[in-house]
């Protein structure tokens, strides 16, 4: 695989001995042209799923993925708009399909995970994207009925695409699986977040648990954390001058956050630069988290 160096044949006990052994030793590397920094985000050859593959930042991280030489898999309920990303991946030059699967069904994902096996023979990365927010009441009086679906869709529907596609990770020894949590798993925010807010949290604490878990199988499990991006589900923001004042004055980046924003994070966890990392939350807020 791409961005792999053979370290176990590093004579460390020489290194130990002298800075001159770790120079002649980098330097060695050189003259073979063994350093390989850029491969480690080489992707190629990689098979990827991305459930919500065809939204806002599902997308853009297919094109991503895809750019760094990842096969992607788009995953979705909506297949009108599922070929229509395909199309725009393969308009970029890259490679892929989508599979029509709602994660928030068993067999759903199941299928899906066996028809990507069935097509592709491995799954390398996974990144969970699928996800809802029904802020319809606030916490008094939020109905059940909602509270349901939105942690049918971003809990349950997370471990069981988690489970389903470690189960072929397990198999492989390697994957690379990287959720989708939010800046309100950590924080509240006025505005009928209660399901929301819990959900995310519980995504936080899936990945904690899975790297643990799957930490021995050669399997990272680390999780993004975004505040707002600009998609257009949530375009609308900057022009509501409420939401705008209460959010962006707490950016220090002084800026609204665009799906660009949040791809190289995913790049980083699903190639070999983060072979090292797992159980990690990243928060990609422009500072927001960084004072109170
Ligand atoms: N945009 C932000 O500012 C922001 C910030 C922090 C976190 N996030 C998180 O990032 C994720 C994506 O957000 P987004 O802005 O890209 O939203 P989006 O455009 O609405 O995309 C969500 C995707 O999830 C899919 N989906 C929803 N329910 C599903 C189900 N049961 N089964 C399969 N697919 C399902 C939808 O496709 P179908 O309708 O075809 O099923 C849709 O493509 C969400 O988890 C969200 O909470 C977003």
């Amino acid at each position: 695989m791409a961005g792999e160096f053979d370290w176990s044949k590093v004579d460390w006990q020489k290194i130990s001995e002298s800075y001159e052994a770790y120079r002649d030793f980098l330097m060695e590397r050189i003259k073979r042209k063994q350093l390989g920094y850029r491969k480690l985000f080489d992707l190629t050859g990689r098979v990827a799923i991305i459930t919500g593959g065809a939204g806002g930042l599902g997308l853009p991280t297919a094109l991503a993925l895809s750019d760094f030489g990842a096969k992607v898999v788009l995953v979705g309920r909506d297949v009108g708009k599922l070929a229509e990303a395909v199309n725009l991946v393969k308009e970029a030059g890259g490679d892929g399909m989508y599979v029509q699967a709602d994660v928030t069904k068993e067999g759903d994902v199941k299928k899906m995970v066996q028809h990507v096996v069935d097509t592709y023979g491995r799954i390398d990365i996974l990144v969970t994207f699928a996800g809802i927010n029904i802020p319809s009441h606030p916490a008094e009086e939020y109905p059940l009925e909602n509270w349901h679906k939105v942690i049918e869709t971003n809990v349950t529907g997370v471990f069981l695409t988690c489970r389903e596609v470690g189960k072929v990770m397990i198999k492989q020894r390697r994957g690379k699986i990287i959720n989708v949590a939010s800046v309100r798993a950590f924080f509240g925010l006025p505005g009928n977040y209660v399901a929301y807010c819990t959900s995310k949290s519980a995504v936080v604490g899936l990945t904690r648990q899975l790297a643990v878990e799957w930490a021995k199988y050669n399997i990272q499990v680390n999780a993004i954390a975004p505040t707002v991006i600009l998609t257009p589900l949530t375009a609308h923001i900057p022009r509501n001058p409420q939401l705008s004042q209460l959010m962006k004055s707490r950016i220090l980046l002084g800026r609204w956050a665009v799906p660009d924003d949040v791809v190289g994070a995913i790049i980083y966890f699903a190639s070999d630069a983060s072979n090292f990392v797992t159980g990690q939350v990243l928060l990609i807020d422009g500072g927001v988290t960084s004072w109170a």
